[in-house]
C-alpha cells in the first residue's frame, strides 16, 4: 500500500451490515496470532517467595503450548523498584532479581521457541523509574543541563516557583507534577509524571532519548525477542507549551472516552479534543523510527501499541504500514454486552484497521481492567483503573459473568485478526473483589486515598493445582496478593479433561480457530437470526452469539463449538455457537 495514500484521519463510513468485510492480508505471523499475556508476578513462582518469576514461567510453558496459543507477551520483568509492578523501569537491559537473571530469560526464550511460541517483551518508554540512573543524574545536574533535558522538568509558577507548572492530573490520582529538592537543600524545579511520582516522564523531543531506546530495542532483538508491546504508546509527546487541561468527566484517565457512550453513539469522539498529553501527532515519528529498527531483523518482529485513543480510525494511525504492527482494540474491550454495539464495533474495527493494511486485534481482559468474567455482569459502569472491591455497589453475579465471558471469548476467537488473552481467563477466573485494604498494592489505591480500588483484583496469582499450597502457584503457599479461599474449582488441574470446563472450551476454540483458519478469514454478516444476535460467517464456520432473552433457532449443521450446552436445536441467551456451514 502506498504510504502517501493513507490520510492522517481514516474515516469509517456507516456501511449497512449486509456487507462482507475483508481483513487486510499479509503473511506475517502476528496478523492472526493468539497472544497470551503473562503477568510475571502472578503466573508461577519457582523460588517460593510469593512473587512469580522467569524460571516459574519456563516451567509452565508447555501448558500454554497445549492450550494452543501462538505467542506470549510478558509484562515487564526488567530491573525496577516495583512501585508500579515493574512498569517503573530502572534498567531496561537487565532482569530484576525478583524475576531472575538474563540467563533465565534466555532459557525462557529458548524453551518458548522450542515449543513454537513467540515471545513479546513489554517496553515502557514513556517514563522511567525515579531510580533510573538517567533520572538520578538529572536530579544531580543543574537546571538547563542536558541531563535535565532528558525528562520533563519545568519551573514552578509564582514568585517562589511553588505553584505547579500546570493543572494536569495524574492517571493514578493527584497532580501530575512533583517538586524536587536541589542538592543544596533548596526547593527546585518540578517534573512531570503522567503516572506515579516514581515514574518521571521522559522528554521524547530529545534525540538522545530516541537514540538510547534504539539501543534498548536492539539489545532485546539481538537476544531473540519476537517484538514488543509498547506501553502508553499514545502519551510520549505533550502539546507544546503544556497548556492547562481539565478532563470532561471522571478525572484523569488513560485516554479518550473509550467505552459504551462512544459505541452507542451518545458521544462523538471526534468532537472531543485529545488531552494535551495523549494522542499528539508527534508520536508517529517515534514509531517510524522503531519500525525501522525492527525491520533490520529477520522474522517479522511485531510492535503492538497500547494507545487509548478514539475513535478506531484514529487508533489505526498507529498501525500504518511504516509504524507499528498492531494496536490494542480497547473499544472492543469496553463495548457493552449488547448485540448492536458489538456488531458496530466489530465492523468499525475491521474497516478502520483494514484501511491501513493492518489486522484488527481483539481483547477482553488484561492486567489493567476488571476481568471480563466479572465485568460483563457489572450493573454499573466501572471506568478503566477504578476497579471493584468489597464496597462496590451492584456486584456482578459470578454465574452470569462467567456465562457471558465464555460466550464473549467464543465470539472473539472466531473473529479475523489477532486476539489477546490474559492469564487466568482460560480458567474463567473472576475479579477478586474481596481483597482486604491492607493487601492492596496498586498506586491508584494509594494516590486516590482508597477512593479507587485500582487493578489488584485482576492480578492475583493464578491457580494451577486445586489441592496444593497457593493452588500450585509455588510450593511455599506465599502469595504477594492473597488468593481467595474458593478458587480450587478454577484450578487448571480441576478443569483439565473435564468436558464443558472453561479450560476445555478455550482449548477447543483455539484448535478449531487454527483448523478453520478463522484468524485470516473475513466476515460476512448474517441477518436471519434477529436483532439480538451477532451472527456472521467466517470461511466455512457460522458464528452466532445470542444476546437476547429468547432462544434462537439454529440452522442445520454440525456444531463445532458452543459456549453452553445446546438443547433442542435452539441457542440459549448469552451463548455462542460455531456451526460448520
Ligand atoms: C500499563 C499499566 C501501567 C501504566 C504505567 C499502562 O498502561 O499497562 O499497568 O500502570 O502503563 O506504566
Amino acid at each position: 500500500m502506498a504510504l502517501e495514500n493513507i490520510p492522517d484521519s481514516v474515516a469509517s463510513a456507516e456501511l449497512p451490515e449486509t456487507s462482507t468485510i475483508i481483513t487486510a492480508t499479509g503473511s506475517e505471523w502476528w496478523r492472526s496470532a493468539v497472544i497470551y499475556q503473562i503477568y510475571p508476578r502472578s503466573f508461577a513462582d519457582s523460588d517460593g517467595n510469593g512473587v512469580g518469576d522467569l524460571p516459574g514461567i519456563t516451567h509452565r510453558l508447555p501448558a500454554l503450548a497445549e492450550l494452543g496459543v501462538d505467542a506470549i507477551w510478558l509484562s515487564p520483568f526488567f530491573k525496577s523498584p516495583q512501585k508500579d509492578a515493574g512498569y517503573d523501569v530502572s534498567d531496561y537491559c537487565d532482569v530484576d532479581p525478583l524475576f531472575g537473571t538474563l540467563n533465565d530469560f534466555d532459557k525462557l526464550l529458548e524453551t518458548a521457541h522450542g515449543l513454537g511460541l513467540k515471545v513479546i517483551a513489554d517496553m515502557v518508554p514513556n517514563h522511567t523509574s525515579d531510580q533510573h540512573e538517567w533520572f538520578q543524574a538529572a536530579l544531580a545536574a543543574p537546571e538547563g543541563s542536558p541531563e535535565r533535558d532528558r525528562y520533563m522538568f519545568r519551573d514552578g509558577k509564582g514568585p517562589k516557583g511553588d505553584i505547579m507548572p500546570n493543572n494536569w492530573e495524574s492517571v493514578f490520582g493527584g497532580p501530575m507534577w512533583e517538586r524536587i529538592i536541589n542538592p543544596d537543600g533548596t526547593p527546585g524545579q518540578w517534573y512531570l509524571h503522567i503516572f506515579d511520582k516514581s515514574q518521571p516522564d521522559l522528554n521524547w523531543e530529545n534525540p538522545w532519548v530516541r537514540e538510547k531506546f534504539f539501543d534498548i530495542l536492539r539489545f532485546w532483538l539481538d537476544r531473540g525477542v519476537d517484538g514488543f508491546r509498547v506501553d502508553v504508546a499514545h502519551g510520549m509527546i505533550k502539546e507544546a507549551g503544556l497548556p492547562d487541561y481539565t478532563p470532561p468527566e471522571e478525572g484523569a484517565s488513560m485516554g479518550g472516552p473509550v467505552g459504551s457512550d462512544v459505541i452507542h453513539g451518545i458521544t462523538d469522539p471526534e468532537s472531543i479534543p485529545d488531552p494535551p498529553y495523549w494522542g499528539q501527532p508527534g508520536v508517529h515519528d517515534i514509531w517510524r523510527g522503531w519500525h525501522t529498527v525492527l525491520a533490520e531483523y529477520e522474522g517479522d518482529r511485531v510492535l503492538c501499541a497500547e494507545a487509548w485513543v478514539d475513535p478506531l480510525s484514529k487508533v489505526a494511525l498507529w498501525v500504518r504500514p511504516d509504524e507499528m504492527s498492531q494496536a490494542f482494540n480497547f473499544a472492543y474491550m469496553f463495548a457493552a454486552w449488547k448485540a448492536k454495539p458489538l456488531r458496530r464495533v466489530i465492523k468499525e474495527s475491521i474497516e478502520a484497521f483494514s484501511a491501513v493494511g493492518a489486522p484488527s486485534t481483539w481483547v477482553l481482559s488484561n492486567h489493567d481492567v476488571v476481568r471480563h468474567a466479572s465485568r460483563l455482569a457489572l450493573t454499573k459502569d466501572s471506568p478503566q483503573g477504578a476497579g471493584i472491591g468489597p464496597k462496590t455497589h451492584g456486584k456482578p453475579d459470578p454465574v452470569l459473568g462467567l456465562r457471558r465471558a465464555r460466550a464473549a471469548t467464543s465470539l472473539m476467537l472466531a473473529l479475523p485478526g489477532s486476539s489477546y488473552l490474559y492469564q487466568g481467563e482460560e480458567l474463567g477466573l473472576p475479579e477478586d473483589m474481596e481483597l482486604p485494604d491492607n493487601a492492596r498494592q496498586d498506586p491508584t489505591w494509594f494516590r486516590t486515598n482508597g477512593e479507587k480500588y485500582g487493578r489488584d483484583g485482576c492480578r492475583v496469582p493464578i491457580p494451577w493445582e486445586a489441592d496444593k499450597p497457593s493452588y500450585g502457584f509455588n510450593r511455599s503457599g506465599k502469595s504477594w496478593l492473597p488468593q481467595p479461599q474458593d478458587w480450587a474449582p478454577y484450578a487448571r488441574d480441576a478443569q483439565e479433561g473435564v468436558p464443558g470446563s472453561t479450560l476445555e472450551l478455550y482449548k477447543s476454540a483455539l484448535a478449531l480457530r487454527s483448523q478453520h483458519r478463522l484468524g485470516t478469514g473475513s466476515l460476512e454478516w448474517l441477518h436471519d437470526y434477529g436483532k439480538k444476535v451477532v451472527a456472521f460467517r467466517n470461511g466455512d464456520v457460522t458464528v452466532i452469539t445470542n444476546l437476547g432473552k429468547v432462544a434462537v433457532e439454529l440452522p442445520v449443521g454440525d456444531i463445532l463449538l458452543s459456549s453452553e450446552p445446546i438443547v433442542g436445536g435452539a441457542l440459549p441467551t448469552d451463548t455462542t455457537v460455531w456451526i460448520r456451514s
